[in-house]
């Protein structure tokens, strides 16, 4: 959970464990059409600027938590395509089950032809989600559109409109996700207006001086001016804020979410499409709380880098639906469905939820320890769950003013000298840490070497 960061942590370096081989042939050709500018230029031309990408370099080929440039260039993937990559770029077995799928087939659509790899996903599925009620799951494609459903869901089930989200939580970029992301600069500026019946809670925030009773009493008071409880279907919430700042749900504020939504009728949604698959030692964020939400959205590391999102939820409100009322052309696509059993496969065989927990110690100590060193009173905050952990910069201490510049500047060092890290939070200025729990702890030692040669970069060039 969140703490303040002023001395080093007292903790002692773990030994290095040793890594898994997965090794490959790299092979640096860069014929000048395929370097990292003729790409850019390209892609300039060709490609929406609202589309951005936080590294201008373009991969040529990955591996576990290793990825290569079309310059030939290696790095250290810190981001795992923005918490998608818990078992790795191209782990063996996600990559041969999707191989063997293929060479069955790749597309029926379910809807017309229904195929086993979709109904075994749903059955591990709600094998896996919290709770001893029955289950049952529906298989999209992105995590906007797994939230979408689950709205859909949960109005057809409630008969009610209205949906409570919170302040700084994301959902996603289609329009009604984006009605209850929380956050405007850059994803809701200028394509409102968004759809009616979207509320607001505020989330509980050290910064601001939100606590969990705050945070209540705002939930409460939005019931006596815009939000009539008994026409809301769903409180949606992430358990871990994800592009919010890796900042986790307080657990009693989790526990009273399910109270108030038992008290008047209206389903709890966790949202763990970035927080769910062992990110933070559990298969779900919500676990850590003890709670047992109504519905489920998930997506991003249940397949290893495959598109396939889902609902997992109560087998009674899933089934509100009519049939036809759900689905989509390649909602729950074969090969993906292949590669997520594979995945899960992974990160069951492998103890990946245990590495979870061992690997944030360790990023928690060695920044902690790093931030007091080379950036004294610069690192305000560690927070998160497990590895779902992020840092956070200020100018100084007192004031805690968020530093989006610094954070910005230690990215730009970073990549420069090898590796690839993402910023997050309401201000753009925490890091936050999604590197594949396959990962070796050679590798892991390596990245955060680079990250504090990165730190030390940006500090020495703001203060010069
Ligand atoms: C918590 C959460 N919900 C929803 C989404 C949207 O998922 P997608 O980008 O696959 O549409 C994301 C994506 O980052 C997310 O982190």
């Amino acid at each position: 959970m969140a703490s303040t960061v002023k001395t080093p942590a007292a903790k002692k370096p773990r030994k290095p464990r040793a890594a898994k081989a997965r090794k490959i042939a790299v092979v640096s050709t860069t014929p000048a059409e395929q370097s990292n500018a003729a790409l850019l230029a390209r892609r300039e031309a060709a490609v929406p600027r609202g589309v951005a990408s936080a590294a201008p370099v373009f991969a040529e080929r990955a591996e576990n938590a290793e990825l290569w440039d079309v310059e030939g260039k290696r790095y250290i993937d810190f981001a795992g395509g923005i918490a998608v990559l818990n078992t790795g770029h191209r782990h063996p077995s996600v990559v041969a089950a999707a191989k063997a799928q293929e060479d069955k087939y790749t597309h029926t659509s379910f809807q017309v032809v229904p195929y086993e790899p979709y109904v075994a996903l749903a059955e591990k599925l709600n094998a896996l989600a919290p709770g001893d009620h029955a289950k049952k799951s529906l298989l999209v494609t992105t995590g906007a559109e797994a939230v979408e459903n689950a709205v859909k869901i949960a109005r057809a089930a409630t008969g009610r409109p209205g949906v409570i989200a919170f302040t700084g939580g994301y959902h996603g970029r289609t329009l009604l996700t984006l009605g209850m992301t929380g956050k405007i600069s850059p994803y809701k500026k200028d394509v409102g207006p968004f759809p009616s019946d979207i509320f607001r809670a505020p989330f509980p925030s050290v910064r601001d001086g939100i606590t969990v009773e705050d945070a209540l009493t705002g939930l409460r008071n939005l019931f006596l001016t815009d939000a009539q409880p008994d026409r809301v279907a769903a409180i949606i919430i992430e358990p871990v804020l994800g592009e919010g700042g890796y900042t986790p749900v307080p657990f009693e504020m989790m526990q009273a979410l399910r109270q108030i939504c038992d008290e008047h009728g209206i389903l709890l949604i966790a949202d763990e499409i970035q927080a769910g698959f062992g990110r933070t030692g559990t298969w779900f964020a919500i676990e850590h709380s003890g709670v047992v939400p109504d519905l489920i959205t998930v997506a991003k590391s249940m397949a290893g880098g495959y598109p396939i999102a889902g609902v997992i939820g109560r087998a009674d409100i899933m089934d509100a639906m009519a049939p036809g009322g759900l689905g989509g052309t390649y909602g729950g696509n074969p090969v993906a469905c292949a590669a997520a059993l594979a995945a899960i496969e992974a990160i069951e065989s492998e103890g990946l939820l245990a590495r979870s927990l061992e690997m944030g110690e360790t990023f928690r100590a060695r920044f902690a320890e790093i931030g007091a060193r080379v950036a004294p009173y610069r690192m305000w905050d560690i927070r998160g769950l497990g590895a779902m952990l992020a840092v956070e910069f200020v100018t100084d201490f007192e004031t805690a003013t968020p530093d989006a510049a610094l954070v910005k500047s230690i990215c730009a060092h970073a990549l420069k000298r090898g590796l690839i890290l993402l910023a997050c939070g309401m201000h753009g200025n925490a890091l936050r840490i999604m590197v594949p729990l396959t990962a070796s702890d050679e590798i892991i030692a390596e990245g955060i070497a680079i990250f504090e040669a990165a730190l030390a970069d940006a500090v020495a060039e703001q203060t010069a």
